[in-house]
């Protein structure tokens, strides 16, 4: 039995019960922070942000969502948008977060590519991260199908019909994931599920787990250099803080995220209020007709890039597929397809710069294109970008890193 005692103050109180202080200690006083970062390390707590506003806007919608075929785009369009006090403003937090959270889940991967932090020992890291990718993925598909509209149907009529190209076994798949021969009432209602229920709670142990991940390797720094932790967290404690490489989590490095933070919501505020529209397609403001196929069918600007890829073998449905479900997956293999071992940022490693840039180029080329009819030379020129972004991933990167590791590292 614990040695109970009057306590002095709230703290002491939950302390003696619960071992507060220890805790407070271990997740944020005597966490240490390298303090060679810069803006860029803050945009994981600015994810942490906006999925905590995805979740509290989704919250408030849910109280008035009808997750009924019949009655979905009604619900949203006019009851949330029209009747409802304020509800409008839950759904523009809600759209415009599901949007930008994918500029900094970008950004985030990226800077982790640029400065080398998914190796040497960061590779859990990394694969945590990744599967947020993929989870987020499908939580923004499930949510893009819940206002009904003509976009949200087609859409998913397009997505779920790639897996008819699972050989043999095609055609059931795609029924049993419809819940019907169609998309349908039964297809809105499982997507709902996912959305609002298991995928969420599969985001949350995620979130834990990319944290916990990044305990024992700690986050990397600008320079890539590998500090000893335990002798500059005892430089810090011993008053020596301007020589200690080291900050606390609580209260320093979080002040200077939650500055960043703060700015971050001064731009995402003024999306809300006045370009909520860059968010939502024009053409889901028409109610699902399964009789009615759109023009020029597209998903939201995220997937551009992998839709392309599908589209790109233009002559070969089936090596379209394949390529899409590689360009699904071959981020998760990134630590092994990086042969080198040097940590440092790309601006020093000549060669892996080169390859950085022209990667993210093609990315930009295939979301540009992705969103084009693919008509005359934008086949072709969708099609080079695909077979580039195989080649960059699985010849180019183990090249360049092979010859950085025979020139024994950074040039
Ligand atoms: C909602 C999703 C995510 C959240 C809340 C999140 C949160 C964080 C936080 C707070 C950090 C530590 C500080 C920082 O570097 O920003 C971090 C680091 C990291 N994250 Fe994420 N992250 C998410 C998604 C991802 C994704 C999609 C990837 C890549 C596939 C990724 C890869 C990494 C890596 C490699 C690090 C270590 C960076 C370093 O050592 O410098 N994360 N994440």
């Amino acid at each position: 039995m614990a040695n109970i005692k009057k306590a002095n103050g709230l703290m002491d109180w939950l302390d003696q019960r619960m071992g507060i202080k220890k805790l407070i200690e271990v997740m944020m006083t005597r966490y240490w922070i390298p303090k060679n970062i810069n803006f860029l390390w803050a945009m994981g707590v600015v994810l942490l942000v906006l999925f905590s506003l995805l979740f509290i806007s989704g919250l408030f919608l849910l109280m008035y969502y009808k997750p009924d075929a019949k009655l979905a785009f009604d619900s949203v369009n006019y009851t949330i948008m029209q009747e409802v006090a304020y509800g409008w403003l839950w759904r523009h937090i809600h759209a415009v977060a599901a949007s930008v959270i994918f500029v900094i889940i970008y950004i985030h991967m990226f800077v982790a590519i640029y400065y080398g932090s998914y190796k040497r020992g960061r590779e859990v890291i990394w694969i945590g991260g990744m599967l947020l990718f993929v989870v987020f993925s499908a939580e923004a598909f499930s949510g893009y199908m819940l206002p009904w509209g003509q976009m949200s149907y087609w859409a998913a009529a397009v997505i779920t019909n790639l897996f008819g190209g699972i050989p043999v076994i095609g055609a059931d798949v795609v029924e049993w994931v419809r819940g019907n021969y169609v998309v349908a009432d039964a297809t809105l209602t499982r997507f709902f599920m996912l959305h609002v229920c298991l995928l969420p709670v599969v985001i949350l142990a995620l979130i834990a787990f990319h944290f916990y991940s990044l305990r024992v390797p700690h986050v990397n720094n600008e320079e890539g250099e590998e500090l000893d932790f335990e002798a500059e967290q005892e430089k810090y404690l011993a008053n020596k803080k301007k020589e200690s490489k080291v900050i606390p989590f609580w209260p320093v490095f979080l002040s200077k995220d939650i500055f960043v933070v703060s700015v971050f919501m001064i731009f995402f505020f003024y999306l809300v209020c006045y370009h909520f529209d860059f968010a939502m397609d024009p053409i889901n403001f028409d109610p699902a007709d399964n009789l009615k196929t759109p023009l020029h069918i597209y998903p939201e600007w995220y997937f551009l890039w992998s839709y392309e890829v599908l589209r790109g073998f233009f002559f070969s449905a089936d090596l379209g597929l394949i390529a899409f479900g590689i360009a699904q997956v071959i981020f998760f293999m990134l630590p092994w397809l990086d042969r080198s071992d040097v940590v440092a940022p790309a601006h020093k490693r000549k060669n892996f710069m080169i390859w950085f840039w022209a990667l993210i180029a093609d990315l930009i080329i295939l979301t540009i294109y992705g969103k084009l009819p693919p008509e005359g030379i934008n086949t072709y020129i969708g099609c080079a970008a695909s077979i580039g972004f195989l080649f960059l991933m699985f010849i180019a990167l183990p090249i360049v890193t092979i010859m950085e590791r025979k020139q024994g590292g950074v040039k």
